[in-house]
């Protein structure tokens, strides 16, 4: 029995400083950096700042603690703002941490990153349904930026340290560091599922990787299923390793690892500001922009542009329910808002073609003078643009085929400070373990029933949708961001 970490209300909103349980100096590792600095066109550098999620806040705990954070150094001004030793001194207008920029070149990009991060264990880590790669080229480079990082750390850290790894970037760095320093407190969030061992069992490098996320103190997952498998996966890969599933703890190489699902949230406060301070000529001028007359109704989706995700499962499910209920044309628009991701791999660059492909088909078969069935958003948004859309949307599609957590649906319901809408939600997320109760569920495989759900939504009571946003509402608040953090500190501090 793997323990949750999911606060309860009370608990999770009398907590809002995270950084006061800290008692050692904070050093965060992630691939990607916190500011960024870059040129522009009369050639003055401009510094891009976190733009929401976990390094927005992340950020302010380092300032408040004074620590240092390792990262990524992908700006194309970075190197000229940075000093020899590669750090810098952050934010720029209030220098309280620092930040130490690791470089890469572009073959190691191509190893590291788009090579066996992403190329190898995103696929492995999302349960197999897109063959992972197995290049030892790009485990080379693996093993050799994960120790570049460790290195930095340890130049960084000391026995007062508490270092915490961020993703699947680096799940050799715990090792390698804990190899040169016996003395810090290491511990690492997992923000992909774990797989089954049925499918990690395929991975050539399965021994390392565990040994690697085994040099942890505490290891965080979001939900108990992935610590499960986890636990499964070292059960049957290490001999050596002791595994005790009722404390949710491996005794191996003399140390012991515990590990815990801490459900990541969202920063509830900020989304629902944003929301709130949208007024109506926002969403005046967004129907306008994208032609959508006033009595359309809108159903949104919002997502980075990743197979996993299951785009074009919902445009089929869009087109299925047009071609099959007529009477749905013209009755709403939908709204696809796409990051672009990954684009190098090719991977991305065809589901990138697919995706349009089948917008254009569906705009082509099914729309008329007066109405475009789906509008398709590549350009970025701002927060409060964002939140306005969610705000407005009668119904969000989360369709993912497999999704560690999913942070869109739990954005969704904190932005529903109007009329509130409807999340329908896949039975393939981590979300859907929190949320799933008061969503319209999906299968995004069920192409028909997927289609029926969107009308499910669309044709909700009003009470009914209240009472259901309602509950999903309090639940996405008190176990916000901050809830998050301040969990995973108190975990880390009582296992000292
Ligand atoms: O979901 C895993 C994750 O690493 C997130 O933490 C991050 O927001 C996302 O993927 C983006 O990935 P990338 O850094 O490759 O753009």
């Amino acid at each position: 029995m793997v323990h949750s970490q999911t606060n309860g209300d009370d608990a999770a909103r009398s907590h809002r400083d995270p950084a006061s349980i800290l008692q050692k100096d904070l050093i965060v590792v992630s691939n990607r950096q916190p500011y960024q600095h870059r040129y522009e066109e009369d050639g003055r550098i401009e510094v891009d700042r976190p733009a929401g999620g976990l390094t927005a806040a992340i950020d302010p705990v380092m300032q408040q603690t004074d620590g240092t954070w390792v990262a990524w150094g992908d700006g194309e001004a970075d190197a000229e703002v940075t000093a020899d030793d590669g750090t810098i001194r952050l934010p720029p207008e209030d220098e309280t941490y620092t930040l130490k920029r690791i470089w890469l070149s572009e073959e190691e990009v191509d190893g590291y990153y788009y090579g066996y991060s992403n190329q190898t264990l995103w696929p492995l880590c999302h349960g197999g349904v897109w063959k992972p790669e197995y290049e030892s080229r790009h485990w080379a480079r693996y093993q050799q930026i994960n120790e570049r990082f460790a290195s930095a750390v340890a130049e960084h850290a000391a026995s007062n340290s508490l270092v915490w790894f961020q993703d699947y970037h680096f799940a050799l760095a715990p090792r390698q560091l804990r190899n040169g320093d016996d003395s810090a407190f290491i511990m690492h969030f997992w923000h992909i599922p774990w797989p089954s061992w049925e499918t990690f069992q395929a991975c050539p490098q399965q021994r390392e990787l565990l040994d690697g996320l085994l040099g942890n103190d505490l290891l965080g997952f979001h939900i108990e299923r992935y610590c499960e498998n986890f636990l499964t996966c070292v059960d049957r890969c290490l001999d050596d390793a002791f595994i005790d599933r009722e404390d949710g703890q491996v005794r191996y190489d003399g140390r012991t690892t515990t590990v815990r699902a801490f459900p990541l949230g969202i920063n509830a406060d900020d989304i629902q500001a944003a929301s709130e301070s949208i007024d109506g000529s926002f969403w005046q001028s967004f129907q306008r922009d994208h032609s959508i007359t006033p009595s359309t109704r809108v159903v949104a989706g919002v997502d980075r542009l990743d197979y996993t995700k299951g785009i074009v499962d919902r445009l089929n499910a869009l087109e299925r329910l047009w071609t099959t209920n007529p009477d749905w044309r013209e009755e709403f628009t939908y709204v696809q808002k796409a990051n672009e991701s990954r684009s190098l791999i090719p991977d991305y660059q065809d589901l990138q073609q697919d995706v349009e492909d089948a917008v254009t088909r569906i705009n082509d078969r099914f729309g008329t003078n007066d109405w475009q069935p789906v509008v398709y958003i590549e350009d970025w948004m701002t927060d409060e643009e964002l939140a306005g859309l969610y705000r407005h949307s009668d119904a969000l599609l989360v369709s993912a085929v497999r999704d560690g957590m999913n942070l869109v649906a739990k954005e969704y319901v904190a932005a529903q400070t109007g009329d509130p809408g409807v999340l329908v939600l896949s039975n393939q997320t981590g979300a859907h373990e929190e949320l799933g109760d008061q969503a319209v569920t999906i299968n995004p495989h069920e192409t028909d029933t997927f289609a029926a759900a969107i009308t499910t939504a669309l044709t909700m009571k009003e009470s009914e949708r209240r009472d259901r946003m309602e509950t999903l509402r309090h639940r996405v608040r008190a176990n916000d961001l901050s809830a998050w953090m301040t969990t995973v500190f108190e975990t880390a501090r009582d296992l000292q």
